[in-house]
């Protein structure tokens, strides 16, 4: 019987990134009765009472009343393939301007299959050769990283520091690539909350991030995945609403916000393009191009539920996003509280306090490996993250990731009190 060697496959597929996760759920899958701070996915309490046919409804009779449908027009719409930009690009960029201030016409928007998917169009369309290199701040998100090592575009790390990037890295990074004949071509950051440190930039460093990109002549991949869980009174302009030379490519999702599993996500790119003797185009227009080989078209079903979610809510990404925000700080306070209040923990065990997002990053005095997460989850019934993966530059070896988003508030209390036995035991 024929055999295929992983050495004949893509090398990206032996890369330790892709397979970081699989260890997790099998962990997850062996413990069942652990308390697992390790899924960086939405409540599910938000989703159980979800009516989705009333979402589809809401959708449907927006298409009639606001767009001028007839009724088998608007059916046919979700039951058919659909533009490879998207459906739905009205409701996001309407969002968008009322609610983030990100003022751009639903042409530059691209509907995608999750913020994965933004990513993956958004780097094939922009990376021309190998000597185009993409900067990521380490630790990164392993997904931007993935699509990465899928399409052999080479990897940058940038430090991050206590403010978040280590600008006289990324200079001097930039420097070294232009005096090899290579180019940096783009910065992929997380402004707020980034998954997996929970780091944001204050607004200094967004505009210094502006400035330097203009400097560099960088575009910015903005990862907005976890901004809707800033505090109202705390929230700060994206880069995308601070940008004003169309430097920033803007990456939102659904997926945390309301609804993992209708994979919707989307990219706000309104960089033009020129090409010869044609009509000016948008970089939408060049990601949709990308998008049509890869997925056709996202779901419409899918678009219609979360448009339908929207227009629930009036079409406000921040009515949406209200109850859930203060659901995921009053667990990340909790965990943080919970966190000060052990005791006995060796004093050089550390962690950060972020303000928003799912995620607490811990250091340890000793490796946070899966041989100790093993002994945490069979001794303890504890599971976290190791961060490792995380890392490009081999660093990370002694942290690991709690995110606070997946458990109920008593688990995350009594999943500290699991962690504090386990951290007095191994450390
Ligand atoms: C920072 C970040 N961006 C994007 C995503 C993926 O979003 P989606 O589910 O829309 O593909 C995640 C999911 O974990 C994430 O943490």
């Amino acid at each position: 019987m024929l055999e295929l060697s992983r050495a004949d496959l893509h090398g990206s597929l032996g890369d330790p990134v892709m397979g970081s996760m699989t260890f997790l759920t099998e962990i997850m899958r062996r413990y069942p009765d652990a308390i697992s701070f390790a899924p960086g996915a939405p409540h599910v309490g938000f989703l159980d009472d979800l009516d989705l046919p009333r979402c589809i409804d809401s959708y449907l009779d927006y298409l009639q009343h606001e767009r001028g449908m007839d009724a088998q027009g608007a059916r046919r719409l979700l039951y058919e393939y659909g533009p490879g930009k998207g459906l739905i690009n009205d409701l996001v960029a309407r969002a968008l301007r009322a609610d983030l201030g990100i003022d751009v016409p639903p042409e530059s928007v691209v509907i995608t299959v999750g913020a994965q998917e933004a990513m993956l169009i958004v780097l094939r369309a922009l990376y021309r050769s190998a000597s185009d290199l993409l900067a990521v701040i380490s630790p990164c998100f392993v997904g931007i990283t993935g699509v990465a090592r899928l399409l052999g575009i080479g990897i940058v790390p940038i430090q991050e520091n206590s403010g978040g990037i280590d600008f006289g890295q990324l200079e001097n990074a930039c420097a070294v690539a232009r005096a090899r004949g290579e180019r940096i071509r783009a910065l992929y950051v997380a402004a707020d909350f980034s998954n997996p440190s929970g780091t944001s930039l204050d607004l200094p460093a967004r505009h210094r991030l502006l400035d330097m990109a203009a400097e560099q002549d960088l575009l910015l991949l903005e990862d907005n995945a976890y901004a809707f869980t800033a505090p109202a009174d705390g929230a700060l302009p994206s880069l995308k609403a601070l940008d004003r030379d169309r430097r920033v490519i803007h990456l939102g999702t659904f997926a945390k916000l309301c609804l993992p599993g209708a994979r919707v996500g989307f990219a706000v790119a309104d960089q033009r393009v020129r090409v010869h003797h044609e009509p000016e185009r948008l970089l939408a227009d060049e990601l949709a191009m990308v998008k049509t080989m890869v997925t056709v078209n996202t779901s419409p079903v899918c678009q219609a539920i979360v448009a339908g979610m929207l227009l629930q809510q009036n079409g406000s990404i921040n009515a949406l996003a209200a109850p859930r925000s203060e659901f995921y700080r009053d667990n990340l306070a909790r965990l943080l509280a919970a966190l000060a209040r052990l005791e006995d923990v060796p004093s050089r065990i550390k962690w950060n306090r972020p303000t928003g997002g799912f995620f607490v990053r811990m250091y340890l005095p000793r490796p946070a490996d899966l041989a100790l997460l093993e002994i945490s989850a069979s001794e303890h019934g504890v599971v976290w993250t190791p961060m490792a993966p995380f890392h490009l530059d081999g660093g990370g070896a002694n942290e690991l990731r709690l995110s606070c988003s997946y458990l109920d508030p008593e688990e995350i209390t009594a999943g500290v009190r699991r962690l504090g036995a386990f951290l007095r035991q191994v450390c």
